[in-house]
């Protein structure tokens, strides 16, 4: 009997499962290529879409993070173009953001001679659309000419002496949310490969220029998780021990996407709130937004005039 399941019957039950199975990981992989293809074509079509309300040029992508959100009128005032506006929701391809404090925004503002691309909102990852959703705003920004790509987030600080509702320049991260935007096959072409160094993520003159800016700002390791949820006191414990001293649910894909397509990165954290378990009390979303709304004048005020030094350094123009 066991000789009969043996030849006649486990190849006829094995064999349509395995083809079965081979067709669906082939079936996967080409759909894994068609995604990173329409990921970047979808990008192109945004660009074109606001180029034919804000124009060709524009310099440098500001995404505003938690916290950060009331910049928009200081930028606003000192824009020497009418400010054009955009509902995110009227570009294909964009998302809306979902998280509180995040607006859905794309405005286009001139700095002196720096045309800056605002978007007054992100999607984060934990938002559920994907990771390319989650780059798309720098993969449109760098199909518009932008050169830099100056990323707002607010974060928790490990550093207990720390300000908190004071801004911070990330130095270089640690990506914890389990994802890459260069996942799948390489980029259409003309783009690079998807092997990116990120040795100088957070571009170092662009760094120096903030500190010229504001020269007691402190300079972070940032530690990015998946989310939404905050993380547990023993999370906190253990990214302290790895080199974090900021922690949040954003920017690492950003900077990954955007370093692929070899715009500088610029990225400033708002600390909002000490950390899981360093915090006595617990963490709140809240609580959150209103340290951004207490900080707002002065972490506007420091994009600002971040931005200025850009425009007066000519930073757009140095690679
Ligand atoms: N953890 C993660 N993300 C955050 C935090 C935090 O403590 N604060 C603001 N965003």
């Amino acid at each position: 009997m066991r000789v009969f399941w043996n030849i006649a019957v486990w190849p006829v039950v094995y064999a349509p499962c395995y083809y079965f199975l081979r067709l669906a990981f082939m079936y996967g992989a080409l759909f894994m290529d068609q995604v990173v293809k329409e990921a970047f074509a979808l990008a192109e079509r945004s660009a074109e879409a606001i180029r034919a309300q804000c124009g060709d040029r524009h310099d440098v992508l500001v995404v505003l993070g938690s916290g950060w959100a009331d910049a928009v009128g200081l930028l606003e005032e000192i824009s020497s173009t009418p400010v054009q506006s955009i509902n995110v929701a009227d570009i294909p391809g964009f998302t809306r953001p979902s998280a509180i404090g995040h607006g859905g925004a794309l405005k286009s503002i001139t700095i002196g001679s720096t045309r800056v691309l605002l978007l007054t909102g992100r999607t984060h990852l934990y938002e559920g659309h994907g990771v390319h959703a989650v780059v798309h705003g720098v993969r449109v920004a760098h199909a518009l000419g932008c050169k830099i790509a100056l990323l707002t987030n607010g974060a928790g600080c490990l550093q207990k002496e720390w300000t908190i509702g004071e801004p911070v320049v990330i130095k270089d991260h640690i990506n914890m949310t389990g994802h890459s935007p260069l996942t799948g096959d390489n980029p259409p072409s003309p783009h690079a490969g998807r092997f990116v160094d990120l040795t100088d993520a957070y571009n170092s003159s662009l760094r120096s220029l903030v500190r010229n800016v504001s020269p007691e700002i402190n300079e972070a390791v940032y530690f990015g998780f998946h989310g939404p949820h905050f993380e547990t006191p023993a999370e906190i414990r253990a990214i302290a021990t790895l080199g974090a001293d900021m922690v949040g649910m954003s920017t690492v894909l950003e900077t990954i996407a955007a370093r692929h397509l070899g715009m500088r990165v610029l990225a400033l954290s708002l600390a909002t709130n000490l950390a899981a378990g360093i915090n006595p009390q617990p963490l709140s979303g809240e609580d959150v937004l209103q340290v951004g709304k207490e900080s707002a004048q002065r972490v506007g005020a420091l994009l600002r005039d971040v931005l200025k030094q850009i425009d007066t350094t000519k930073a757009t123009e140095f690679s």
